[in-house]
């Protein structure tokens, strides 16, 4: 059973029996934070677009350890002119790594990092559907609902959700309960939400509100584990 840490914002560790995952890791400057940059071990760094708050410490970290940066293409291409080991990808393509299979899913958002005063395009924004160990875990990255989850949940059997519900710049709480229900996932986590005031949303009303529709929802507290 792969273990789930939720860091905080959209950044979670996933750690298998023989890899470990990080995704999105914003740590540095993220006020709910629940690691240091330095404290984590990681084979794999998957990015789910080029925004401060997704990047985050990733380049640092996949330095640090020797992993590699799994990301949409310009993204990818980005990390490896800063010096990163880099495995580029795309919207529908998968790739069965050690681990298990990736594949990057679409998300309605932006992708550009602030480069010497000048927006770089960082390609399209992404989700990604990984298997490990056998279990399924869809991150959405940060992105509005789409009709296209259905299908998403239709084609994989999805153990767990990560869905973004903080609003203004994703899905908010409602439309997040409706990615549910296209999802149909064993279980979904919320995210996205609290780090900064415009996404000051409660967790607590997503999971009552997805439990009110029949599914299963579970909030993770900043730091806290799951085994899934
Ligand atoms: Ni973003
Ligand atoms: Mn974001």
């Amino acid at each position: 059973m792969p273990k789930l840490t939720y860091l905080g914002h959209a950044a979670f560790l996933v750690e298998g029996k023989t890899h470990r995952l990080v995704i999105d890791p914003f740590l540095t400057g993220n006020p709910v934070a629940a690691a240091k940059a330095e404290q984590i071990r990681a084979d794999f760094v998957l990015l789910t677009h080029g925004h401060g708050d997704h990047v985050g410490d990733g380049l640092t970290i996949a330095k640090a350890n020797g992993a590699t940066i799994i990301a949409p293409y310009e993204l990818a291409m980005y990390c490896q002119s800063q010096g990163a080991k880099v495995h580029p990808m795309h919207i529908g393509g998968s790739f069965p790594f050690p681990f298990g299979r990736v594949k990057l899913t679409i998300a309605h958002h932006g992708s550009g990092m602030e480069i010497n005063g000048k927006m770089a395009y960082m390609g399209n924004p992404c989700g990604y559907l990984v298997t490990i160990d056998g279990r399924n875990i869809y991150h959405a990255g940060d992105t509005g609902l789409f009709l296209d989850m259905q299908l998403i949940g239709e084609m994989n059997r999805i153990d767990v959700a990560l869905l973004p519900i903080g609003d203004n710049f994703t899905m908010g709480i409602d439309d997040a309960v409706k990615a549910v229900e296209l999802l149909k996932p064993s279980l979904a986590i919320p995210m996205h939400y609290k780090t900064f005031g415009v996404i000051d949303q409660d967790p607590q009303e997503f999971a009552q509100k997805v439990a009110a529709k029949g599914f299963k929802a579970k909030v993770l507290a900043f730091g806290e584990s799951l085994e899934i």
